[in-house]
């Protein structure tokens, strides 16, 4: 690391010159300046870390220059030198924008005490600037075509009131960025925004995670449970896949909106929550209460504001700025070495049909900063699927291929090298079979194949089955 550098405004030389023995001596770099228009030179010249600033000085005096600092360089920590008898209080300097002072005669212990204070703070504060800086990136919102314009402006519109947003879209086309974004931009910012999975949590569990419970309730229920509505009180919930919630569940979140009360699991007392609720899905909740498995009275609730995110290939323009973005934002936090992209190699992701939206492109560009060897992504770099021309709608295997009605073999045996990819090709058609046969709810699906919903929904992700995809 550079030493920090120091600078010494003072017209007096001889202090200058004590003050950089001692601060040298310790490690700093230091350079002095006689006048205060020497010193505002200096600081555009050199950009030092402090400034050590005589008050009583010939012609242009230390607040004189303190201001002017403050007018260039705002966050510069100035140091004020007070000579005994200016009538000069620590309140006064610091007051008018120091941000300590040191008296004379000066003590070397007194001064190398505050410098390295000073200098201490300005790296908490600089490292606390930057990572919010990194939160605020890795939460923005990417893009430019007029789909996506919609989307921001109508999160504009949403996030200062209190309504219910009901967020649809194809799974990985950014409902959670946006119900995020939501909640960073209302009045609840400051206020917890806790989210919930209602895919994730088997069915006996999810009661409990959204009301919470009183110990000794049920079996196995040790300790009482504060629900994650009362988590939220004053912030927001974040109700995600709420088009997998049993019809059970569905009531009771129903009476939370229209009560705004939550009752524990084996209390009688009700409890009042002041909780704001976005929630999202990718199922067409319109089919789902048509089959009867979703309640329309709860739809009414929360679709108040429904925002639809349209999916990356209706807004290839974005691509561009996509990648760009996930480049740098993927390759300082891996800590590699930025990366460039070939115009050709960019061309075929745009033209790519991202069937797994903007997640798929994310990860897609993370795997190729990784694992890319030059400093340039070229078109030879990209996965097969990508940068096969034609191939670009048919990915990763078609739906309806494998274990085909009424076909022996199966079409996927065709195309695959692997006992690896044999299963993968098998396991996803056998998914895409059943889901169909249960009317692509998931929660009877993974009853139906005895395995968790949880694990469907993983397998789902992996291989980025959704019911639009079963074209
Ligand atoms: N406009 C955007 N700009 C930048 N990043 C985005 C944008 N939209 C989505 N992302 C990123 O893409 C990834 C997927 O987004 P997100 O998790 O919000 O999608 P989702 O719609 O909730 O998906 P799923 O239905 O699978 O849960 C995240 O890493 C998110 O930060
Ligand atoms: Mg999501």
């Amino acid at each position: 690391m550079a030493k920090p550098k120091i600078l010494v405004i003072d017209d007096d030389a001889g202090i200058r010159e004590s003050l950089k023995m001692t601060l040298e001596y310790d490690g700093y770099d230091v350079i002095g300046a006689a006048t205060g228009p020497e010193g505002l030179n200096l600081v555009e010249r050199d950009a030092p870390d402090l400034v050590l600033l005589d008050v009583k000085m010939p012609g242009m005096d230390g607040f004189d220059v303190m201001s002017r600092l403050r007018s260039m360089q705002s966050s510069l920590p100035i140091v004020m030198i007070s000579a005994h008898g200016t009538g000069m209080t620590g309140a006064d300097a610091i007051k008018k924008g120091a941000v300590d002072f040191i008296d004379k005669p000066l003590s070397t212990d007194r001064v190398l005490v505050t410098v390295k204070n000073v200098l201490e703070q300005e790296r908490l504060r600089d490292e606390n600037r930057t990572l919010k800086k990194a939160v605020e990136v890795r939460h923005q919102m990417i893009g430019e075509s007029s789909l996506l314009k919609q989307v921001t402006a109508a999160i504009s519109r949403a996030a200062p009131t209190n309504a219910t947003v009901l967020i649809t879209g194809e799974s990985g086309v950014g409902k959670e960025l946006v119900a995020r974004t939501i909640h960073g931009n209302s009045k609840r910012t400051r206020e917890r925004f806790i989210q919930v999975n209602c895919a994730a949590i088997p069915e006996e569990l999810i009661e409990s995670e959204l009301f919470g419970h009183e110990k000794g309730s049920f079996t196995g229920a040790t300790e009482k449970q504060i629900g994650k509505f009362e988590q939220a009180d004053r912030g927001t919930i974040f109700l995600d896949e709420v088009g997998d919630m049993s019809p059970k569940t569905q009531a009771k979140v129903l009476r939370v909106l229209q009560e705004g009360e939550v009752e524990r699991i084996g209390s009688a007392r009700t409890i009042k929550v002041d909780v704001r609720v976005i929630a999202a899905t990718n199922k067409n909740l319109e089919e789902e209460i048509e089959r009867g498995h979703f309640r329309e009275d709860l739809y009414f609730r929360l679709a108040v504001i429904p925002i639809y995110v349209p999916p990356l290939r209706e807004r290839p323009e974005d691509i561009a700025l996509l990648v760009r973005h996930f480049m740098e934002t993927i390759s300082r936090d891996s800590n590699v070495r930025p990366k460039r992209i070939a115009p050709a190699a960019l061309d075929a992701l745009q033209r790519y049909r991202w069937k797994g939206n903007i997640r798929e492109l994310r990860n897609t560009v993370e795997r190729l900063i990784i694992m890319s060897a030059g400093d340039t992504i070229e078109v030879a770099d990209l996965p097969d699927s990508v940068k096969a021309p034609g191939n670009a709608a048919t990915q990763p295997v078609p739906l309806k291929s494998a274990f085909a009605e009424g076909s022996g073999e199966t079409k996927a045996d065709a195309k695959v090298g692997t006992l690896r990819e044999f299963k993968d090709n098998a396991e996803r058609a056998f998914l895409v079979g059943k889901l169909r046969e249960n009317g692509w709810n998931i929660s009877k699906t993974a009853e139906a194949i005895d395995t968790p919903r949880s694990n469907l929904y993983k397998k789902l992700e992996q291989y980025q089955i959704s019911q639009e995809s079963d074209g």
